[in-house]
């Protein structure tokens, strides 16, 4: 073939291969263009690339140069109508957006280890009945100590012990005032407001903030997260509160955990425990218990005649901490995401 011919062949390709793929208006079009013009077996370049044989041997390099040359044209015409098609071109997306390379990997929130934990002792209480209950962190005396059978005189109630809220009064002894708030220190708050709300039978949990004026260090933090429990029926027994407490510690922390009580005092419960755990060998204790005293079913207008309950309150990050093997309560509030997303 002469030089001549084979050129004038490169030259016809070109035109016909950009003007087919200029016009393909759907993805079939251009689909069937593409195998035609630069398919790998029987392209028509590919087929004219064969041809390049029979031209003469002098000629060879300038027909080579030309034939690359419309290679990258229809390649270009290729790749346009590639990207027009696929939502490219006209849509106004950046045709040299590269789909096929590996993304930016968005920096999303994480959920902090004790919402995490949250949700989880909510599922494992739920399965046992217990209805999830709120109350406010700002409280008033009545429910953070009065309907608790919490005494005036009680150092339960000093102000180096809680955060009373700079109302008109904060002072000792004005503590009772109409208008005193202060942040909750216990979560048995929740109690007094889910029994003076609705009649017995009661099967709640509450989970939530409490604040205590502690000096932060490995075990201590000034809030820190509590799980109330409250059951009230007809005979509920210390038996009822202990196979809900294992069951509840077996399922949280995996194994059979062994439960163990201490007698103890709250002026809420009669009798009152310390809970402890069995774990890895020794006894931790993860939060008070006991019978619910008759003094707060009076507060809320329940018969203690013809009720019995037990409630019991667990620290929560007591319990995240000793599952994930954390050392230093701190850590969980540094804001740190190192530390957090790990859990
Ligand atoms: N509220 C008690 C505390 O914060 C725990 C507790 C709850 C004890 C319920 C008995 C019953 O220490």
């Amino acid at each position: 073939m002469s030089l001549q011919n084979f050129l004038s062949a490169l030259d016809a390709l070109q035109s016909e291969a950009i003007a087919t793929l200029d016009a393909a208006s759907d993805p079939e079009a251009f689909e069937a263009a593409r195998v035609k013009y630069v398919g790998q077996k029987k392209g028509a370049l590919k087929d004219i690339q064969k041809q390049m044989g029979g031209v003469a041997a002098d000629d060879r390099k300038s027909a080579g140069m030309r034939l690359n040359e419309v290679k990258q044209a229809i390649e270009k015409a290729v790749a346009e109508a590639q990207s027009r098609l696929s939502g490219g071109g006209d849509s106004g997306v950046d045709p040299t957006f590269d789909p096929t390379l590996p993304g930016v990997r968005p920096t999303i929130g994480h959920i902090h280890p004790i919402t995490q934990t949250i949700t989880h002792l909510t599922e494992i209480m739920g399965r046992m009945g217990f209805e999830a209950a709120e109350g406010p962190e700002v409280e008033d005396p009545h429910h953070n100590f009065v309907a608790l059978n919490i005494p005036e005189d009680h150092p339960a109630r000093d102000p180096l012990d809680n955060f009373y809220l700079a109302t008109a009064a904060t002072g000792t002894e004005k503590q009772n005032i109409e208008g005193t708030r202060l942040l909750r220190s216990q979560t048995s708050t929740v109690q007094i407001r889910v029994m003076a709300n609705r009649k017995p039978p009661v099967r709640v949990i509450s989970l939530g903030r409490v604040y205590r004026p502690d000096d932060p260090d490995a075990t201590h933090f000034p809030m820190f997260h509590q799980m109330e429990g409250l059951l009230v029926d007809t005979h509920v027994t210390m038996a009822n509160l202990k196979t809900v407490l294992r069951v509840f510690a077996t399922n949280y922390l995996g194994g059979d955990v062994e439960i163990r009580f201490r007698p103890s005092f709250f002026p809420f419960t009669e009798p009152s425990v310390e809970v402890d755990f069995l774990w890895d060998g020794n006894w931790i204790e993860f939060g008070g218990a006991g019978m619910v005293d008759p003094n707060v079913f009076r507060a809320v207008g329940y018969d203690p005649e013809e009720v019995s309950g037990f409630a019991f309150g667990l620290g929560v990050e007591r319990l995240c901490m000793r599952r994930h093997g954390i050392k230093d309560i701190r850590d969980l509030y540094s804001g740190d995401m190192r530390f957090l997303s790990q859990f």
